[in-house]
């Protein structure tokens, strides 16, 4: 009687796993045929994804730009539009896609980008915010390393 229990509860401790694996961590992935982990999602999810990322490069060359120009109101307006208030835009449907390694690089870039607006409003420094935008762009180039999408699902 004892071992059957024993048996269940473990079989539930495992099957709970296997569900937090599949609908938490792993989001929505297939095959791909290079190293990066492909996430599949709706064309439109991908298409806000998309528009998202050329965002995210107008508010670096604008930051960029506001560091040349000494110039803290442009790095503040650059940096709140790819802020962490986008997220609260995101298509119902498209965060339980992605993997759990994306969600953290994707909030905690919109995070960076917050912290750059916070600074400057603060206390602009140009070289701070350099160095911020630094780290900022290595969250670019590491989840373009890892990550791709396709659209596979209507
Ligand atoms: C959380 C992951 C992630 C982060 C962080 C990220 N990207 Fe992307 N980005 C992607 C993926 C995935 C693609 C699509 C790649 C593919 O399918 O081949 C993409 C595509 C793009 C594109 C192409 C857009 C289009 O219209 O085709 C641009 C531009 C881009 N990213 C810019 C950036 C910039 C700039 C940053 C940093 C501020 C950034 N991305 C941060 C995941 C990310």
């Amino acid at each position: 009687m004892k071992k059957g229990i024993l048996i269940l509860a473990i079989a539930s401790v495992l099957l709970n796993i296997a569900l937090v694996y599949m609908f938490i961590l792993k989001g929505a992935t297939i095959e791909s045929n290079d190293i990066r982990i492909n996430i599949a999602m709706t064309e439109s999810n991908r298409e806000f994804v998309m528009d998202e990322m050329r965002v995210f490069l107008e508010s670096i060359k604008d930051i960029n730009e506001g560091i040349l120009n000494n110039d803290p109101e442009q790095v503040i307006k650059a940096s709140e539009i790819s802020g962490g208030s986008v997220i609260d835009h995101a298509p119902p449907g498209l965060l339980k896609t992605l993997p759990v390694g994306f969600k953290q690089l994707g909030f905690s870039t919109h995070d960076l980008f917050d912290e750059i607006a916070k600074n400057a409003k603060e206390n602009f420094n140009p070289k701070q915010t350099q160095r911020q935008l630094n780290s900022l762009l290595y969250n670019c180039t590491v989840c373009h390393q890892s990550f791709k999408i396709q659209t596979n699902i209507k």
